[in-house]
């Protein structure tokens, strides 16, 4: 990092030439998304200035989106990301709005079990409570980028086997023929914390979309219960309005 010389070189408070250093290194790609940031001991000693500087410079950086720390392993570059616009009205699957974008997919399981339901569950599935639900907790990825926490509860008698869970939860429901045909999907305005914040790669308390997915089988019965976190700044939701008769 071009950190020498920061003492001497221009005007103007020690930290904000620092932040503007890295912000340079950022934009240049010489500190590329998802790099760490050295440790603030050795930068201050790198470029000889204090450690409270240091911080400064990158709490700064961390409070406008740039980096982001992450509880034990230190502070990264985030990577700066186009929107994903998406129809509001649409009910297709993360896997097929990602890949009409040409991007792929993964997930890191966070659960993937039978469990009894808890009181929302049975509220949102109809299920009783000696009932078992399927719940599918991931962290959803394109193309190496986090976008969004999903929490999926479906009723055991839809998805006897959560583990037939590989990739995408439409294509196991489509394969027991019960994927859903409508969906009532709420969506509000959140600000994100930890841990989720670290696992989205965002500053705690930015902006996220908090959405939750009730859908139904043709029959009228409940399929899926689904509670998600997205990025805020990846997200894009369009609908068309009509004017009604
Ligand atoms: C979207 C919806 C979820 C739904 C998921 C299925 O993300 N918000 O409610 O469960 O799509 O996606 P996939 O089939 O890729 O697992």
């Amino acid at each position: 990092l071009p950190l020498e010389g920061l003492q001497s070189g221009g005007s103007g408070p020690l930290y904000l030439k620092l932040r503007q250093s890295l912000e340079d290194a950022i934009q240049s790609g010489k500190l590329n998304h998802g790099d760490a940031l050295p440790p603030e001991r050795d930068l201050a000693d790198y470029a000889n200035i204090s450690r409270v500087t240091v911080r400064k410079a990158v709490d700064d950086l961390v409070r406008d989106g740039l980096l982001v720390r992450r509880h034990g392993s230190g502070t990264f570059v985030v990577k700066p990301v186009s929107k994903v616009q998406q129809s509001l009205s649409r009910l297709t699957s993360f896997t097929e709005d990602m890949a009409r974008r040409g991007l792929n997919t993964h997930a890191r399981w966070l659960e993937r079990g039978l469990f009894h339901p808890s009181p929302d569950e049975m509220m949102a599935l109809g299920l009783p409570a000696d009932a078992l639900v399927a719940r599918l907790g991931r962290l959803r990825i394109a193309d190496d980028m986090p976008l969004a926490i999903e929490r999926a509860s479906i009723s055991a008698e839809f998805l006897p086997d959560p583990q037939a869970v590989t990739s995408s939860l439409y294509t196991a429901l489509d394969k027991t023929r019960s994927r859903p045909v409508r969906a009532v999907q709420r969506i509000s305005a959140c600000n994100i914390k930890d841990p989720d914040a670290s696992m989205l790669g965002v500053a705690v308390g930015s902006a996220g979309l908090s959405i939750e997915r009730v859908s139904y089988l043709a029959s009228g019965r409940v399929v899926e219960f689904t509670r998600s976190l997205y990025r805020g700044d990846a997200y894009d939701f369009v609908a068309e309005l009509t004017l009604s008769e």
